[in-house]
Order: structure tokens, then sequence, then C-alpha cells
């Protein structure tokens, strides 16, 4: 049998009672395992999102920042000392990839005093990716790992057990991947959120009985890519700890890059991650059109989660997912949901 995948424009949330006096009053912090932060959106680590000037803005916002991968050693290291001598190690997090130089780094940032790892490679669901994730937590069990990507619930479990303390799910959903088109593997994001919420219960209801083989009591994930406006954010979080969002930001003044003049226009780059390794290639090179800074585009995105959350009754993020309720639309009810018949001025 064919199951069938969904994706966040192919639902709505049915508003719910609500006894949210104000919007304002909705609490976005969030808890990943030890760490708490005030809201639950981490720019994406890609090198044309977070390097120093976003890190420094995601950590005054009071949330986690996670630095891309795709620089020396030693840069990373520059970076990583100076946000958290203003900010502490807790919102600050490096990017690693799998093989035994990213280990031997890894122990270096540790002795840094470097304490969130994000072990990012595209097929997250990997002995690779295990071992990654084993062998730090065996050099120091009260650091954060966070590990992905992956897209089923089974994926999410093997990077839970193997010491994972927040998994990371996405295959194939940003906006400037291919990997479906090159590959035909993924799943639609909406789906793989379900999946995996759907394994964390189970999970959690196992814990509980002591029947499972691991210290954890809670097992958090991120939601990666294809956030396209806060509706998605709130759909995500209806499963998922937090989002990752990589678009939404990339353009912002903040980003790394130049701006682009072309035709009297502003742009930047937005360029998919895969593009720096020399493999395989699953994701494309673009321009997007400059936006205002991080700090405006996090607040809108804010007001829309918090409007979201008081639509469905929430007082809170935690509350958002009991049992959301989501209406499965047709062609016709996705245009209905944007502006029409209008001209936008
Ligand atoms: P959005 O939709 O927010 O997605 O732009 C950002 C996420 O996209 C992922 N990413 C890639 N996926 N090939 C891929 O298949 C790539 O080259 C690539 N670059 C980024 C990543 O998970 C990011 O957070």
């Amino acid at each position: 049998m064919i199951r069938e995948g969904l994706t966040f424009d192919d639902v709505l949330l049915v508003p719910q009672h609500s006894t949210v006096e104000s919007r304002s009053k909705v609490d976005l912090s969030v808890k990943l395992g030890n760490l708490t932060f005030k809201h639950p959106i981490i720019p994406a680590n890609m090198k044309t999102i977070t390097e120093s000037a976003m890190a420094f803005e995601v950590c005054k916002s009071g949330g986690l920042a996670i630095l891309h991968r795709f620089m020396p050693f030693e840069e990373q290291l520059d970076i990583a000392l100076s946000i958290m001598k203003d900010f502490g190690s807790n919102g600050f997090g490096l990017s690693l990839g799998v093989k035994d130089h990213d280990y031997d780094n890894a122990l270096k940032f540790i002795n840094h005093g470097v304490r969130v790892f994000c072990i990012d490679i595209a097929h997250g669901d990997s002995e690779l990716c295990v071992k990654m994730v084993r062998r730090l937590k065996e050099a120091d069990n009260t650091l954060t790992i966070i590990a992905g990507n992956v897209a089923t619930g089974m994926g999410a479990r093997r990077l839970w057990e193997a010491g994972a303390d927040v998994v990371k799910v996405g295959i194939g959903p940003g906006s400037l991947c291919t990997t479906r088109v090159e590959t035909g593997n993924g799943v639609p994001q909406l789906t793989a959120l379900m999946d995996v919420a759907q394994t964390q219960n189970e999970l959690v209801e196992l814990w509980r009985t002591k029947d499972v083989n691991t210290p954890k009591r809670h097992f958090p994930f991120i939601a990666d890519g294809g956030i396209k406006n806060a509706g998605d954010v709130v759909k995500a979080l209806c499963f998922a700890d937090m989002v990752m969002v990589g678009n939404l930001f990339a353009g912002c003044a903040e980003t790394p890059g130049e701006v682009l003049q072309i035709d009297g226009r502003c742009f930047k780059n937005y360029v998919g991650s895969s593009t720096h390794k020399t493999n395989y290639i699953e994701g494309v090179s673009a321009i997007v059109p400059t936006k205002g800074h991080f700090e405006e585009i996090l607040s809108k995105l804010l007001e829309g989660l918090r409007s979201g959350c008081s639509y469905q009754g929430a007082h809170s993020l935690q509350e958002l997912k009991d049992n959301p309720e989501f209406i499965r639309i047709t062609n016709a009810g996705l245009k209905e949901s944007h502006p029409h018949d209008v001209i936008i001025g």
C-alpha cells in the first residue's frame, strides 16, 4: 500500500474555542532538554544565513543560534568565543559533520566551552550519524546534541536512542532543495512531522513504563525546511518543538554576503548547503530580494504564531500540541486562503 503524504499547504487548523485573553499573553518559550529559549525559531545553519551577525541577533532575542559548518575551524571558534563571551554557551551551537576530523574538532570546541552541537548531514538516519552521536555523548554526556536530518519516526528514534537530545526533521522540503527530484526520496514535511510526533508519544509512554533504552523522558525535535509563512510555523509547532527557517530570513541585513544590484533592485545570495560539497549536489544556488532586519522578521513571525495559538485556544506552545484539529483542503481552498480577486497595492 502507498501511504499519502501531506504538507503545510494541504491543511488548515480548525479554530477552537479560546480562553486566551490577549495574544501578548501567549507563552512562546520552549524547553530543549536542559535549555530554555524565549522563542522556537532557529535561523538555518547555512552559509548564507547564520554567521556572527545573525548569531548575535538570535542570541539577543533569546533564541538558539546554530553556526554553519562551511568555514575553517579557527573561524568557527572565533565566532563561538565572541558570542559566548556576550551571551554564555547555552544559546549557541556549532554544526558538525560525521567524519573523524569533525569529532576531533568537537573535542577542541568542548575544551573551549561549547555545549551545543548540531550533527547535520543530508541522510541523518545512517550509522555514521548514530556513531557520531554516540561518540560525542561518550565524550561528554552533558552536552546538548542535535542530530539529523531524518524524515521518519524510526529514524528519529534511532538518533534519540543513540543519545541525541534533539532530532532535526526534514528531507527535501527546503526552498533550495532538489533532493526529492534528484533522488526520488523524501517525505512531505507535515507527514514527516506527524510520524516523528507519533513516535515521540510512543517513546514518552514507553519511558513512563521504563521499557525503553534511554534515560530521557522527553524527545524533542525541530521541523527543518519548507516554512513559507507564520501559518506554516504554527502548523509545524503543533508537532515539533522548534522550527528551522532559511528562506524567510534569507536576504535580511544580518545574513552574510554582499548586496547585489540587479535592474535597480537589491538582492543577496541564498545558496543550498549541498553546493558547498564536491560530491553529489542536491540543492540550488539562488538570489532573494533583500529584506529588513532579523528582529523585524522574527517579531512578525512571533506575532503570527501568537495569533495562531490564540485561534487554537492555546496559552503556550505546549498547549498548541494538545489535540490540534486539522482539515484537509483542496486547491480551491488553498486559493481561497490567499488574497484573491484584488490587485495588491
Ligand atoms: P527553507 O525552506 O527555510 O529551508 O529555505 C532551509 C533548509 O533547507 C535545507 N537545505 C538543503 N536541503 N539541499 C537540500 O536537500 C541543499 O542544498 C540544502 N541546503 C539547505 C536545510 O535543512 C535548511 O535548514
